[in-house]
């Protein structure tokens, strides 16, 4: 079965066409400006049925989850009117926006939690485009876990030369074959590598069937909206490049045999769809994603488009840039209280203990340059991400770098990594490994930009 190109314009198979109007967006006030784009944002509980059959007692923004994509445009302001219809507080971070401290949901620090049937407006300007997702900063191993995730895409000023877009978002849910929940964290997976969910999905659906345009290049954004769980993406039997990762621009690059997207991480592919009738898969390792089936349709993007204009992030000075090392730890010391697996520099963060932020691990003076050398002495991969800030990813002692910006960076297995940034953002910033587990069981520190 073929589609229209207006049945493509009108999103009837997902693939939203680049610059149209926010698909199912619900605008509070009914309006948005050229300047500002504004959403009505509801977490509440939904049941979803995940497995056939059964019901899972979910929790969505907007009445989905993955909860519902924002959309806006490269230096608009997002405003978002959110309200809380849980049974318990809630904030929302906003992954990988470089915005002020008031806004980026991490309670305590930025705010005050959302108590239930509370608002709080979130209202940030965008400087950079790219593919982003949004949190809570709360509870977050049942909060993520049950689906409060969902995608951010700022649109590039200026066309991008993408024609057709879609947004993926990764998700593994911990439920059981009845589709009640398990546990979102065992401590003897927190200790380890995570805890992982038992069931894969794209968009909330086990092992999709997505179509795509035939002939026509597609921009594919691929989010990891895990809580434990790193990709091996592997797309086999279709021409596709990386064009960005987690937001920042590369020079496009073909996808290779296997692409590691850890959690929180995101990969903006171009992907060039086979002839009509061909289908291909989207792997993790040797598991099934999602089975790919290109369809007779729209026209006109046939072409491989050029490499996205970078994000005004600051270059670092490295020559005059300042050293800090941090190290990422195994301590294995269980109190009885909470489980401190994790610490960074000799210290465990205690999600329970208030008073952490006010302990930096370290303090940047505005406009300096940094080096971060990160080192992993333990047998698990960390992604560390960082709030507030961008980095440059510079080396590693196991892999070959070609530098590039990023708020996430996949720290293997006693990989030790330098990354660099120009701390131009004041405030205090959550600087955390972002499989779920281990950033509540310890692996989080606060870092200072005075
Ligand atoms: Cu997605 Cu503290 O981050
Ligand atoms: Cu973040
Ligand atoms: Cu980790």
């Amino acid at each position: 079965m073929g589609f229209t190109r207006r049945q493509v314009l009108l999103g009837l198979t997902g693939l939203a066409v680049v610059g149209a109007a926010t698909n199912g967006a619900r605008y509070w006030l009914g309006k948005s400006s050229e300047s500002t784009v504004d959403y009505e944002l509801i977490a509440a509980p939904i049941e979803l049925e995940l497995i056939a059959g059964t019901k899972t007692p979910a929790w969505g923004y907007g009445g989905r989850a993955p909860g519902l994509e924002l959309r806006a445009k490269q230096g608009q302001t997002l405003r978002v009117r959110f309200t809380n219809h849980l049974p318990e507080p809630t904030t929302i971070h906003w992954h990988g926006i470089r915005l002020p401290l008031e806004m980026d949901g991490v309670p305590y620090l930025s705010q005050l939690p959302v108590l239930p049937g509370e608002s709080f407006i979130y209202e940030f300007k965008l400087p950079d485009a790219g593919s982003f997702w949004y949190h809570p900063h709360t509870e977050s191993g049942v909060q993520l876990g049950k689906g409060l995730v969902g995608p951010l895409i700022v649109e590039e000023k200026e066309p991008s030369g993408f024609g057709f877009e879609r947004t993926l978002c990764l998700k593994s849910w911990h439920i059981d074959p009845t589709g009640a929940f398990t546990d979102f964290s065992v401590p003897r997976e927190a200790a380890r590598g995570g805890t992982p969910g038992t069931l894969s999905s794209i968009n909330g659906q086990h092992n999709p069937m997505l179509e795509l345009p035939a002939g026509q290049v597609v921009r594919l954004r691929l989010i990891n909206v895990d809580n434990t769980v790193t990709y091996r993406l592997q797309m086999p039997d279709c021409e596709s490049f990386i064009y960005a990762l987690d937001a920042n621009p590369v020079e496009p690059r073909p996808l290779g045999k296997e692409y590691w997207l850890g959690p929180g991480m995101r990969v903006d592919l171009a992907v060039k769809v086979p002839e009509e009738g061909a289908e291909w898969l989207l792997r993790n390792g040797p598991m099934r994603l999602a089975r790919f089936k290109s369809v007779k349709g729209a026209t006109g993007f046939e072409a491989f488009p050029k490499a996205l204009p970078a994000n005004p992030i600051a270059e670092p000075d490295l020559d005059k840039a300042q050293s800090i090392r941090f190290n990422f730890e195994w301590s294995g010391a269980v109190s009885t209280q909470t489980s401190h697996f994790w610490q960074i520099n000799g210290v465990a963060w205690d999600i329970n203990d208030k008073s952490c932020v006010e302990r930096p691990i370290a303090t940047l003076k505005r406009g300096q340059s940094y080096i971060f050398e990160l080192r992993n002495l333990s047998q698990y991969q960390h992604p560390i991400h960082l709030h507030g800030m961008s980095f440059k990813v510079l080396s590693s002692d196991r892999k070959k770098i070609t530098p590039w910006f990023t708020d996430t960076y996949l720290l293997g297995k006693n990989e030790t990594a330098k990354v660099a940034l120009v701390a131009d953002n004041p405030g205090i910033w959550m600087f955390h490994c972002h499989v779920v587990d281990h950033m509540e069981t310890g692996l989080m520190a606060a870092i200072e930009v005075v």
